[in-house]
């Protein structure tokens, strides 16, 4: 909490749990703000009320309030272990396939790709976690399976699932996403066929896992990069990577708003998720399903806006 003075008090001398309650508390007139996605059609059904924050630590402490043990829709929060998987097998693929700039534009947007030549600007739009999914799909021959198991892996839960009536609805209502994949194809950015490619994103992004869960399998990022078991998934400079991506690029048109209130590498997601990394500190997750204009979590926002007012704990 900050003192009279603005400064921020430390951390360890707060109870998390108590900050976790002051949290759910200060964001409680948000919940139900927003609109749940709809485009989904599976998504509409997740009622606007619900509202969860886990807070995992390095040292593998966790705490959480609310519906933090309640299974949501990871959504675009699974793009950023597709691309740590990637970048852990061959991040020189990457290269010249997906760029690193903010877009500007909306995550589906179509109109950004064709002034650049099926190139997306990063790996969180639509298009370039689609590229992502590609190629990660290349390295290992299943691209779902693969970001599956490491996330049953890093949150010791081997009941985390794909939802597959999220998938199908995605599939149904996917002609977005489609598209962009088939132009990014005509300009030979796809290298495995549209449909694979597309049902591979399509399923991991319908990954369903707590906040709980959410925020021990994103620790890998804190740790700068060494998994669960110890064992490192990516150079410090790959997790560098990663978390420079999530500040300039994870909540898409709304990063530098997201940056200039909360001020971590983040990530989200249309289920009203977003995955926050303190590095050497702590992950953390929030969950709550009413979204902004530009697919952020209203009460999500406030809730981690709060969360390193309060604690100090921002990389600025
Ligand atoms: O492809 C889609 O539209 C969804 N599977 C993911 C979009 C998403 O989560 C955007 N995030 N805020």
């Amino acid at each position: 909490m900050a003192d009279e003075e603005g400064a921020a008090v430390s951390v360890d001398d707060l109870a998390y749990d108590a900050l976790l309650e002051w949290i759910a508390d200060e964001v409680a007139p948000y919940v139900g703000e927003g609109r749940v996605a709809d485009y989904i059609p599976a998504l509409a059904q997740v009622s606007p009320d619900r509202f969860g924050l886990a807070l995992a630590t390095v040292d593998g402490r966790l705490y959480g309030v609310g519906d933090y043990r309640e299974r949501f829709s990871l959504q675009s929060i699974s793009k950023v272990y597709s691309l740590a998987l990637v970048m852990a097998r061959d991040d020189g693929r990457l290269r010249g396939r997906v760029g690193v700039e903010p877009s500007g534009n909306a995550f589906n947007s179509l109109i950004q790709l064709e002034y650049e030549r099926g190139i997306p600007r990063n790996p969180f739009i639509n298009a370039g976690a689609l590229v992502v999914t590609d190629l990660l799909h290349t390295l290992t021959g299943d691209a779902a399976g693969a970001v599956l198991d490491f996330l049953r892996s890093e949150a010791d839960d081997h009941t985390v699932t794909i939802d597959g009536a999220v998938a199908a609805s995605e599939a149904e209502h996917g002609d977005l996403n489609l598209a962009l994949a088939h132009f990014m194809a005509a300009y030979g950015n796809i290298e495995n066929p549209v449909d694979v490619a597309a049902d591979h994103y399509f399923r991991h992004c319908s990954i369903a896992m707590s906040c709980a869960e959410t925020a021990l399998a994103t620790l890998f990022l804190a740790r700068h990069g060494v998994r669960a078991d110890g064992s490192r998934l990516l150079p410090v400079l790959g997790a560098k990577r990663v978390n420079a991506l999530m500040m300039t690029c994870g909540a898409y048109d709304a990063a530098g708003e997201f940056a200039f209130r909360v001020g971590l590498p983040a990530k989200s997601g249309v289920g009203g998720g977003i995955v926050a990394v303190v590095p050497g500190r702590a992950a953390l997750c929030v969950w709550s399903p009413g979204l902004d204009q530009h697919g952020n979590s209203v009460a999500g926002v406030e809730a981690l806006d709060r969360f390193t007012t309060a604690t100090g704990w921002s990389v600025f």
